[in-house]
């Protein structure tokens, strides 16, 4: 049985957070030191360092002390903060006017509101380009704990994080939810287009992140699996939760608009089938994910944790 509630597992997720951040205020100090724009790097620093939960980093962490110990939680930070910087790309490039058109993101002004359109473009490109120079280098400029993995993993990582965050992964996915929108296409979305759509603009990153754990690990093609069918559940979980806090959270909590995916004709489950529905989907994925920890026993609770709470996340 998973311990009750989820203090323990924000407590976790807040350690996390101050472990990656340090190493991404790193990383960002050093592209200052190799001649970054000033106004770009502060453009980067806004979208990576104001702020979030650092989900999908405390899922590469906690996978690979499960299949590694500590020593492979440590070598597998940067590759915590590369996929955290990815994200962040997804972020800035998510709210610019063309996309979601949004002006609060982590509580903050979007880069585009705090900066220009233009800038967000290039702060968005930056952090992707970025993200891969982090997975990739070998001992890049410290011998801080992240500089250890073998280049053949790198190389592993490279490849799947590229796999995850491109055309049949995240950007696909925007595609999809953006067509759905902006040109009713599919007319009428069903729940097989919807759950296609989220596994791609969300479950992608996510089910990298648990994979990603495992490979740093070095663990067995069956826990890789393992992983990443657990990090599948978890995507479609966090989308259908983040679908949810659309319609029943407060701007304030969540740090983001709320309240704009019917108006605008986005394709979520909750649009497609109702809240009820979505709930029920929800909890389905939450299960599917538990269940893929099974051959993990306890240890695994951080990331039972982690399941549990996109059931009542509220942000
Ligand atoms: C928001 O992701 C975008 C989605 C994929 C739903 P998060 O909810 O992880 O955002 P932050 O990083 O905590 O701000
Ligand atoms: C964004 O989905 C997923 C990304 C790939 C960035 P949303 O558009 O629902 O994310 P929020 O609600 O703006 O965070
Ligand atoms: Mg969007
Ligand atoms: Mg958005
Ligand atoms: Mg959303």
């Amino acid at each position: 049985m998973v311990a009750a509630g989820n203090s323990l597992f924000t407590a976790g997720l807040a350690r996390t957070a101050r472990e990656v951040e340090a190493r991404l205020a790193l990383h960002l100090d050093q592209a200052g030191v190799t001649g970054t724009p000033p106004r770009l790097l502060a453009s980067m620093r806004h979208a990576v360092l104001a702020g979030g939960k650092r989900f999908r980093p405390f899922l590469v962490l906690e996978m690979a002390r499960l299949l590694g110990g500590r020593e492979a939680a440590a070598n597998a930070l940067d590759v915590a903060a590369a996929l955290e910087c990815l994200h962040a790309y997804s972020l800035v490039h998510d709210d610019l006017p063309a996309m979601d058109n949004d002006e609060l993101r982590r509580g903050q002004p979007t880069v585009w509101k705090a900066f220009d359109e233009w800038t967000a473009i290039l702060a968005g490109d930056a952090l992707l380009t970025l993200a891969f120079e982090i997975l990739a280098s070998h001992g890049s400029f410290d011998s801080a704990p992240g500089s250890g993995l073998p280049p053949a993993t790198r190389a592993r990582l490279v490849a799947r994080m590229a796999a995850a965050a491109g055309p049949a992964g995240m950007v696909g996915g925007q595609m999809l939810d953006l067509e759905a929108e902006k040109l009713g296409q599919p007319a009428l979305p069903d729940e097989h287009h919807v759950r296609r759509l989220q596994a791609m603009k969300t479950g992608a990153l996510i089910a990298f992140a648990a994979e990603a754990g495992a490979i740093s690990a070095g663990g067995s093609p069956e826990a890789i699996a393992n992983a990443r069918t657990y990090g599948e559940a978890i995507g479609l979980a966090f989308q259908i939760s983040d679908d949810l806090l659309d319609v029943t959270g407060d701007e304030a909590t969540v740090g983001k608009a709320v309240g704009k995916d019917l108006a605008l004709g986005k394709a979520t489950l909750v649009a497609v089938a109702g809240v009820e529905a979505a709930r029920e989907h929800l909890a389905a994925a939450v299960d599917a994910a538990l269940a893929a920890l099974a051959p993990f026993g306890e240890a695994a609770d951080p990331l039972r944790q982690a399941a549990l709470f996109q059931l009542d996340r509220e942000h």
